[in-house]
Protein backbone atom coordinates (compact mmCIF):
# COMPACT_ATOMS: atom_id res chain seq x y z
CA UNK A 1 0.00 0.00 0.00
CA UNK A 2 1.24 3.55 -0.87
CA UNK A 3 0.14 6.39 1.19
CA UNK A 4 0.76 9.73 2.26
CA UNK A 5 1.47 11.33 5.60
CA UNK A 6 1.39 15.17 6.19
CA UNK A 7 2.21 17.21 8.91
CA UNK A 8 2.56 21.58 9.45
CA UNK A 9 6.28 20.45 9.72
CA UNK A 10 9.08 17.67 10.69
CA UNK A 11 6.84 17.02 13.54
CA UNK A 12 4.79 13.73 12.17
CA UNK A 13 7.91 12.25 11.12
CA UNK A 14 7.15 11.12 14.82
CA UNK A 15 4.43 8.91 13.26
CA UNK A 16 6.37 8.03 10.26
CA UNK A 17 8.71 6.04 13.28
CA UNK A 18 5.71 4.18 14.14
CA UNK A 19 4.73 3.50 10.66
CA UNK A 20 8.17 2.17 9.98
CA UNK A 21 8.57 0.30 13.32
CA UNK A 22 5.36 -1.59 12.23
CA UNK A 23 6.77 -2.46 8.60
CA UNK A 24 2.90 -1.87 7.88
CA UNK A 25 3.26 0.21 4.48
CA UNK A 26 4.80 -0.45 0.85
CA UNK A 27 5.80 3.41 0.04
CA UNK A 28 5.37 6.44 2.43
CA UNK A 29 4.99 10.05 0.97
CA UNK A 30 5.74 12.46 3.87
CA UNK A 31 4.63 16.41 3.16
CA UNK A 32 5.69 18.63 5.68
CA UNK A 33 4.48 22.58 5.07
CA UNK A 34 7.65 23.58 6.80
CA UNK A 35 7.50 26.85 5.02
CA UNK A 36 3.77 27.78 7.48
CA UNK A 37 4.89 25.94 10.17
CA UNK A 38 3.71 26.38 13.47
CA UNK A 39 -0.42 25.46 12.33
CA UNK A 40 -0.81 25.45 15.89
CA UNK A 41 -1.20 29.27 16.28
CA UNK A 42 -3.51 29.55 13.29
CA UNK A 43 -7.03 30.21 12.83
CA UNK A 44 -9.51 27.55 11.68
CA UNK A 45 -10.00 28.69 8.26
CA UNK A 46 -6.47 29.21 7.70
CA UNK A 47 -5.79 25.85 9.23
CA UNK A 48 -8.65 23.97 6.72
CA UNK A 49 -7.42 25.85 4.14
CA UNK A 50 -3.37 24.67 4.38
CA UNK A 51 -5.23 21.21 4.77
CA UNK A 52 -7.43 21.37 1.40
CA UNK A 53 -3.80 22.22 -0.01
CA UNK A 54 -2.42 19.13 1.23
CA UNK A 55 -5.16 17.15 -0.40
CA UNK A 56 -4.33 18.79 -3.85
CA UNK A 57 -0.41 18.23 -2.80
CA UNK A 58 -1.20 14.34 -2.81
CA UNK A 59 -3.12 14.43 -5.63
CA UNK A 60 -0.03 13.81 -7.91
CA UNK A 61 0.90 10.70 -6.16
CA UNK A 62 -1.77 8.06 -6.65
CA UNK A 63 -1.84 7.35 -2.86
CA UNK A 64 -4.43 4.86 -1.09
CA UNK A 65 -4.64 6.39 2.13
CA UNK A 66 -3.71 9.76 3.74
CA UNK A 67 -2.48 9.80 7.50
CA UNK A 68 -2.68 13.32 8.93
CA UNK A 69 -0.56 13.40 11.32
CA UNK A 70 -0.92 17.15 12.44
CA UNK A 71 -3.46 16.79 15.65
CA UNK A 72 -4.01 20.59 14.90
CA UNK A 73 -5.36 19.73 11.08
CA UNK A 74 -6.66 16.53 12.62
CA UNK A 75 -8.41 19.11 14.75
CA UNK A 76 -10.18 21.29 11.83
CA UNK A 77 -9.80 20.31 8.84
CA UNK A 78 -10.67 16.45 8.29
CA UNK A 79 -13.97 16.82 6.33
CA UNK A 80 -13.25 19.41 4.12
CA UNK A 81 -10.13 17.28 3.11
CA UNK A 82 -12.06 14.43 2.27
CA UNK A 83 -14.49 16.15 0.56
CA UNK A 84 -12.18 16.70 -1.91
CA UNK A 85 -10.02 14.24 -1.74
CA UNK A 86 -10.15 10.59 -4.17
CA UNK A 87 -7.96 8.76 -1.49
CA UNK A 88 -9.57 7.95 2.20
CA UNK A 89 -7.75 10.57 5.18
CA UNK A 90 -7.26 9.29 8.63
CA UNK A 91 -6.44 12.22 11.28
CA UNK A 92 -5.20 11.62 14.75
CA UNK A 93 -7.47 12.36 16.98
CA UNK A 94 -9.51 9.79 16.66
CA UNK A 95 -7.28 6.94 16.90
CA UNK A 96 -5.89 8.67 19.88
CA UNK A 97 -9.70 8.39 21.89
CA UNK A 98 -9.69 4.86 20.74
CA UNK A 99 -6.12 4.29 22.10
CA UNK A 100 -7.54 5.94 25.55
CA UNK A 101 -10.37 3.93 25.91
CA UNK A 102 -8.57 0.63 25.25
CA UNK A 103 -5.93 1.01 27.81
CA UNK A 104 -8.28 3.29 30.40
CA UNK A 105 -11.21 0.69 31.16
CA UNK A 106 -12.61 2.80 34.23
CA UNK A 107 -14.29 6.03 32.87
CA UNK A 108 -13.72 8.12 35.93
CA UNK A 109 -10.28 8.18 34.73
CA UNK A 110 -8.56 11.42 34.43
CA UNK A 111 -7.22 11.89 31.28
CA UNK A 112 -5.31 15.21 30.58
CA UNK A 113 -4.74 16.42 26.90
CA UNK A 114 -1.60 18.21 25.65
CA UNK A 115 -1.79 20.07 22.15
CA UNK A 116 -1.22 23.25 20.58
CA UNK A 117 -3.32 26.35 21.35
CA UNK A 118 -5.65 25.39 18.10
CA UNK A 119 -6.32 21.87 18.82
CA UNK A 120 -7.14 22.41 22.99
CA UNK A 121 -8.92 25.49 21.32
CA UNK A 122 -11.34 23.02 19.14
CA UNK A 123 -12.23 21.01 21.83
CA UNK A 124 -11.91 18.19 19.48
CA UNK A 125 -10.20 15.64 22.04
CA UNK A 126 -12.53 16.91 25.09
CA UNK A 127 -15.38 16.42 22.81
CA UNK A 128 -14.80 12.77 21.90
CA UNK A 129 -13.58 11.56 25.17
CA UNK A 130 -16.53 12.70 27.18
CA UNK A 131 -18.75 11.31 24.13
CA UNK A 132 -16.86 8.05 25.27
CA UNK A 133 -17.95 8.65 28.51
CA UNK A 134 -15.08 10.21 30.63
CA UNK A 135 -15.80 12.93 32.09
CA UNK A 136 -12.69 13.83 34.20
CA UNK A 137 -10.85 15.45 31.26
CA UNK A 138 -8.25 18.43 31.68
CA UNK A 139 -6.93 20.04 28.21
CA UNK A 140 -3.97 21.76 28.19
CA UNK A 141 -2.34 24.03 25.33
CA UNK A 142 1.36 23.43 25.79
CA UNK A 143 2.46 24.78 22.42
CA UNK A 144 6.00 26.19 24.17
CA UNK A 145 7.03 22.69 23.76
CA UNK A 146 6.87 23.01 20.25
CA UNK A 147 9.57 25.11 19.33
CA UNK A 148 11.38 23.55 22.61
CA UNK A 149 11.06 20.10 21.01
CA UNK A 150 12.92 21.82 17.23
CA UNK A 151 15.76 23.02 19.30
CA UNK A 152 16.22 20.05 20.31
CA UNK A 153 16.20 20.32 23.85
CA UNK A 154 14.58 17.22 24.62
CA UNK A 155 15.90 17.03 27.92
CA UNK A 156 17.22 20.00 30.85
CA UNK A 157 16.48 23.46 32.09
CA UNK A 158 14.85 24.91 29.75
CA UNK A 159 12.01 22.15 29.33
CA UNK A 160 11.87 21.31 33.00
CA UNK A 161 10.68 25.13 33.49
CA UNK A 162 7.96 24.58 30.87
CA UNK A 163 6.92 21.53 32.39
CA UNK A 164 6.40 23.18 35.62
CA UNK A 165 5.20 25.97 34.10
CA UNK A 166 2.68 23.97 32.92
CA UNK A 167 2.00 21.25 34.89
CA UNK A 168 2.99 22.95 38.58
CA UNK A 169 -1.67 22.96 39.27
CA UNK A 170 -1.99 19.19 37.89
CA UNK A 171 -2.63 16.06 39.56
CA UNK A 172 -1.00 13.42 38.73
CA UNK A 173 -3.92 11.73 35.81
CA UNK A 174 -3.86 8.43 34.98
CA UNK A 175 -3.38 8.82 31.26
CA UNK A 176 -1.63 11.67 29.09
CA UNK A 177 -2.66 11.91 25.77
CA UNK A 178 -0.10 13.68 23.46
CA UNK A 179 -2.17 15.48 21.31
CA UNK A 180 0.78 17.25 19.33
CA UNK A 181 3.20 15.68 16.71
CA UNK A 182 6.14 16.48 18.77
CA UNK A 183 5.73 15.86 22.25
CA UNK A 184 6.54 11.69 21.62
CA UNK A 185 9.85 13.21 21.38
CA UNK A 186 9.74 14.31 25.41
CA UNK A 187 7.51 11.65 26.09
CA UNK A 188 10.31 10.41 28.65
CA UNK A 189 10.44 14.08 30.01
CA UNK A 190 6.73 14.17 30.59
CA UNK A 191 6.68 10.77 32.18
CA UNK A 192 9.65 11.63 34.55
CA UNK A 193 7.26 15.02 35.89
CA UNK A 194 4.34 12.56 36.58
CA UNK A 195 6.46 10.22 38.47
CA UNK A 196 5.99 7.47 35.80
CA UNK A 197 2.71 7.43 37.38
CA UNK A 198 0.68 8.48 34.19
CA UNK A 199 -0.24 6.15 31.00
CA UNK A 200 1.14 8.17 27.63
CA UNK A 201 -0.55 7.58 24.81
CA UNK A 202 1.37 8.74 21.20
CA UNK A 203 -0.53 9.26 18.21
CA UNK A 204 1.98 6.79 16.03
CA UNK A 205 1.65 4.66 18.28
CA UNK A 206 -2.52 5.26 18.29
CA UNK A 207 -2.87 5.35 14.91
CA UNK A 208 -1.22 2.04 13.93
CA UNK A 209 -3.52 -0.26 16.88
CA UNK A 210 -6.01 1.93 14.38
CA UNK A 211 -5.09 0.96 11.01
CA UNK A 212 -4.61 -2.74 12.12
CA UNK A 213 -8.38 -2.71 13.80
CA UNK A 214 -10.35 -0.52 10.94
CA UNK A 215 -8.07 -0.74 7.69
CA UNK A 216 -7.02 -4.64 8.13
CA UNK A 217 -3.35 -2.97 7.59
CA UNK A 218 -1.05 -6.04 9.17
CA UNK A 219 2.48 -6.16 9.38
CA UNK A 220 4.14 -7.49 6.42
CA UNK A 221 6.87 -5.13 4.60
CA UNK A 222 10.29 -6.11 5.12
CA UNK A 223 11.26 -2.85 3.17
CA UNK A 224 9.20 0.87 2.67
CA UNK A 225 10.26 3.23 0.18
CA UNK A 226 10.51 6.63 2.10
CA UNK A 227 9.99 10.18 -0.12
CA UNK A 228 10.35 13.51 1.66
CA UNK A 229 8.94 16.47 0.81
CA UNK A 230 8.45 19.92 2.25
CA UNK A 231 7.39 23.48 1.73
CA UNK A 232 10.57 25.14 2.54
CA UNK A 233 14.12 23.62 3.34
CA UNK A 234 13.37 19.80 1.80
CA UNK A 235 17.20 18.80 2.92
CA UNK A 236 16.69 20.35 6.09
CA UNK A 237 13.55 17.64 6.72
CA UNK A 238 15.10 15.19 5.05
CA UNK A 239 18.61 15.55 7.38
CA UNK A 240 16.40 15.16 10.15
CA UNK A 241 14.23 12.27 8.89
CA UNK A 242 17.83 10.28 8.59
CA UNK A 243 18.26 11.17 12.10
CA UNK A 244 15.19 10.92 13.74
CA UNK A 245 14.44 7.65 11.81
CA UNK A 246 17.86 6.30 11.76
CA UNK A 247 17.95 6.13 7.69
CA UNK A 248 20.90 4.83 6.42
CA UNK A 249 22.46 6.30 3.27
CA UNK A 250 21.11 4.20 0.58
N1 LIG B 1 1.98 19.38 13.93
C1 LIG B 1 1.35 20.20 14.93
C2 LIG B 1 0.36 19.36 15.73
O1 LIG B 1 0.46 18.16 15.83
C3 LIG B 1 2.37 20.84 15.86
C4 LIG B 1 3.20 21.91 15.21
C5 LIG B 1 2.40 23.08 14.69
O2 LIG B 1 1.90 23.89 15.49
O3 LIG B 1 2.27 23.17 13.47
O4 LIG B 1 -0.58 19.91 16.25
Amino acid sequence: MKIGVFDSGIGGLTVVKSLLEHKLFEEIIYYGDTARVPYGVKDRNTIIRYGLEAVEFFKNFDIDLLIVACNTVSAYALDEMRAQAPFNIVGVVEPGILAAKNALKDSNSTILVLGTKATIGSGAYETLLHAHGYGNVEAKATGLFVPIVEEGLLEGEVLKSAMHHYFAKCETPDAVILGCTHFPLIAEAISGYFGHQALLIHSGEAIVEYLESYYGVKENCEKTLLKFFASENPDSLKAVASTWLNLSAD
